[in-house]
């Protein structure tokens, strides 16, 4: 234990005592032990915890995860310095479908859905043991021929609303399953089974989805943006945006800014088949005006920085991380729908973008392009939530 008091009653501690104590701790281990103590301490954990998040300097860099294929070893690399981690971090060879508030998001072959912290996993026993959260299964979809459904790919998007061990109360998991783009959801400790949301009629399933103000919004196939509030028994849904353009040359990602703004990123693709190549054109970005239930196109990111990935896409204040580009797009390659595997040139189309300038960096000689170009699995973004 990092301290010890001869009170009988820890739960009845000031409260200016536990928050100075707090503060003094900087490593996620020591969070959990604290939180895990009993229920006023729990209660101060988080609120201290949501302070803590809007300080950049406790927030190490947003970092890529790239798979090596030997086992469950991924690299971590750090964007912000060019360096590859001394660090390795074992986590499961398979597709992530959501990276989420420092935690991956994965399906099993029987078809649970799994949460699975990989900075909790190279520290000790306690973090171990909170590292990995296994919901319930997926309901399957009974006109689809299962054997052709591959588990790692039967959900195309995931994200959470809130930390799974330090916030459990407040966490949904939701879920877009692939056949059907249907959106399914489950709150932590509290369900037993998913509670899925309509969709599977052509046109209305979900490509993308997020958590913004105790409520998600999804994107339709169709384009539209609803907003979902999970209530006790059910959910309220309401249009929050009507559709832009869409085909399969543009993908499109939502972003919640710093600023409290949803963004929607466009990402136009264009394909060479002859090649197998895939290279992305440009990116466009609108912002949304919640009264008018309306995009207007947005010229610049204000000092912002955006990591965008099919599954994890994040927002980060630029000049919190030094080393971080001012007003850029980085990108990785992710598999497209039409198209299982990558192309005979790996997954290549990845980089940087400059917004205001319009124009693309090269980051071919970085250390961790050769890595992401053998890598078998889609690299994937991850912010960590404590230093490493
Ligand atoms: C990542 O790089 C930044 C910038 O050089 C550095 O300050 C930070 O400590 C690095 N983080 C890790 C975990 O290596
Ligand atoms: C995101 O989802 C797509 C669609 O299922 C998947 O193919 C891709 O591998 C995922 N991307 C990442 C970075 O995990």
């Amino acid at each position: 234990m990092f301290f010890l008091f001869v009170l009988a009653d820890w739960s009845e501690l000031p409260n200016q005592i536990l928050e100075s104590v707090l503060e003094r701790l900087d490593l996620l281990a020591d969070y959990v032990r604290f939180s895990v103590v009993c229920r006023s301490w729990n209660f101060i954990a988080k609120d201290n915890r949501k302070k803590r998040v809007k300080m950049p300097c406790c927030h190490p860099p947003p970092m890529l995860l790239i798979n090596t294929d030997i086992g469950d070893i991924w690299k971590v690399y750090n964007v912000t310095d060019d360096k590859l981690l001394d660090l390795q971090v074992r986590v499961p060879n398979t597709r992530f479908c959501g990276s989420s508030k420092g935690w991956l998001i994965f399906v099993e072959n029987d078809f649970t859905v799994t949460l699975i912290n990989p900075f909790f996993r190279v520290r000790g026993r306690v973090e171990k043991e909170n590292s990995i959260i296994h919901l319930p299964p997926l309901r399957l979809i009974k006109e689809i021929d299962m054997s052709r459904v591959r588990h790692e790919r039967y959900v195309y998007k995931a994200t959470i609303s809130a930390d799974p061990v330090l916030n459990a109360n407040e966490c949904i998991v939701v879920v877009i399953t692939q056949p059907g783009y249907q959106l399914a959801f489950i709150r932590l400790g509290k369900d037993r089974a998913w509670s899925y949301i309509d969709g599977r009629a052509r046109g209305r399933g979900f490509d993308e989805v997020i958590f913004l103000g105790g409520k998600f919004y999804g994107v339709r196939n169709n384009g539209r943006l609803l907003s979902l509030e999970i209530t006790r028994f059910s959910f309220n849904r309401k249009l929050a945006a009507r559709s832009l353009r869409r085909d399969h040359t543009i993908k499109s990602y939502l972003v919640y800014s710093n600023k409290k703004e949803l963004l929607m990123v466009e990402r136009h693709i264009s394909f060479d088949r002859k090649n197998d190549m895939r290279t992305t054109s440009k990116f466009i970005i609108y912002k949304l005006n919640f009264d008018e239930c309306k995009w207007t196109k947005k010229n610049s990111l204000g000092g912002e920085t955006l990591f965008l990935g099919d599954n994890s896409s994040f927002s980060v204040i630029s000049s919190s991380f030094p080393g971080c580009l001012r007003n850029c797009i980085y990108f990785t390659h992710d598999y497209d729908w039409f198209r299982s595997k990558f192309g005979p040139r790996g997954p290549n189309d990845f980089g940087v973008y400059d917004v205001e300038d319009e124009s693309f960096l090269s980051i071919d000689s970085t250390k961790a392009s050769m890595l992401v170009k053998m890598s078998l699995q889609p690299s994937i973004w991850i912010l960590p939530t404590f230093q490493l």
